[in-house]
């Protein structure tokens, strides 16, 4: 039996095959296999021995097939199913709801940006550890065909491991428990079906929630030997890794959250990178999301400077062409217009006296190491 005659919702029971078919198998409907019809129950029951093999091989399909996508990556669907939190990790307010309680005010000026204490800081420093570890495993597992489902299964049980929520489950609506990101993908991938190629750029964005905080970072990685010998791949994963450091040099009690953008987007432009303009860094703590806005684009207008005791993120995304970006219909993923690469780093800053904590900075073994840039020739 062929696929298209699935789709016709002819019967599938053996020698049946009766066109018009509405009685679909409830294993398919809730696997998100678009066939398995049957006439009857009598055709289904007889079949059920055969039939149940399919289950373990799920059809996957496109969601959107009318969409016209910017870029040759596609969502490789059916998502999996929704992954179970036990009773005993403490969720975020919107774990159930998908709304965060307490709404973040990103635009409101008049909402203070909260300094921590020392009890805050200190479970700021260890999710953020917490986090940093569960980035690492997840890269570790990054090799051509396993998928963004699978990576998001280690993330979702790296983060339980660690008595951690992983913060990006339900918030909003979100289904997964990571973002991944490949290609042309700006943020906000989520992981499905697709299976990473040699050649892909995968951004994969881990977020805990621990002893009452949020710790967020993120990098992006080559997927096999052809990736890292891309001179355009290298070009504009190198330059948003550079982008975050150069940013991160200035941060200390005074520096304007306007200033970040200006050496961001100078770094970018030296590289013939664009700089991505309507997702920001964020202010994190009891909150994902929170004051200050912290934009990445030169001449921006963001309120405040840094003190002592504030905790926030930077986190560029930088692509290859345009920087305007478009939603697919999942509402989540975020692409160039133009379908060209973009890459992104993040990390969670603490401002201290004089500088600043990465909280979420790289261990001495963690994955992901820099390409020299530029590509020397020949080395494809
Ligand atoms: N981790 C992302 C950030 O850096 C936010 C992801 S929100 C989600 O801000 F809902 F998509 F998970
Ligand atoms: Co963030
Ligand atoms: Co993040």
């Amino acid at each position: 039996m062929t696929f298209e005659s699935i789709a016709k919702h002819q019967c599938m029971g053996v020698g049946c095959g009766k066109e018009g078919s509405t009685l679909q198998c409830p294993t398919c409907l809730k696997l998100g296999i678009k066939g398995g019809f049957f006439c009857s129950q009598d055709c289904f029951k007889r079949n059920w021995s055969n039939h149940k093999a399919l289950h373990g091989t799920p059809t996957l399909y496109n969601p959107f097939p009318t969409f016209t996508f910017t870029g040759s990556l596609r969502p490789v669907y059916p998502l999996s199913e929704r992954r179970a939190v036990p009773k005993s990790i403490n969720p975020p307010d919107y774990w159930q709801t998908g709304i965060p309680r307490n709404p973040a005010p990103l635009f409101d000026r008049r909402v203070k940006f909260t300094i921590l204490d020392q009890a805050g800081q200190d479970a700021m420093r260890k999710v953020c550890r917490l986090a940093r570890e569960v980035l690492d495993i997840a890269a570790a597992a990054i090799r051509p065909g396993v998928t963004t489902d699978y990576i998001d299964e280690i993330v979702h049980k790296a983060c339980l491991e660690r008595d951690s929520y992983p913060s990006p489950l339900n918030y909003n609506h979100f289904p997964k428990s990571v973002c991944t990101s490949l290609n042309e993908v700006i943020c906000h991938g989520i992981p499905d079906q697709r299976p990473l190629r040699d050649g892909d750029i995968l951004n994969i964005d881990v977020t805990l929630y621990h002893g009452g905080y949020h710790g967020d970072l993120n990098e992006t990685y080559y997927v096999g030997p052809s990736a890292s010998a891309d001179p355009d791949s290298v070009r504009v994963v190198e330059t948003a890794r550079e982008c975050l450091d150069k940013a991160i040099e200035l941060v200390k009690p005074g520096t304007l959250f306007r200033a970040y953008g200006d050496v961001i987007e100078a770094h970018a432009k030296s590289r013939d990178c664009s700089v991505i303009r309507s997702f920001c860094g964020h202010g994190i703590h009891e909150v994902f999301h929170c004051l200050p806005n912290v934009p990445h684009y030169a001449n921006n207008k963001a309120v405040g400077a840094a003190k002592e005791g504030m905790c926030f993120t930077i986190e560029p995304m930088v692509a290859l062409g345009s920087w305007r970006e478009r939603i697919w219909p999942d509402n989540w993923t975020a692409v160039t217009v133009d379908g060209g690469r973009s890459a992104q780093f993040e990390h969670t800053l603490l401002v201290t006296k004089d500088g600043v904590e990465v909280l979420t900075a790289r261990l001495p073994d963690s994955p992901g190491i820099a390409v020299p840039f530029p590509v020397p020739s020949g080395s494809v």
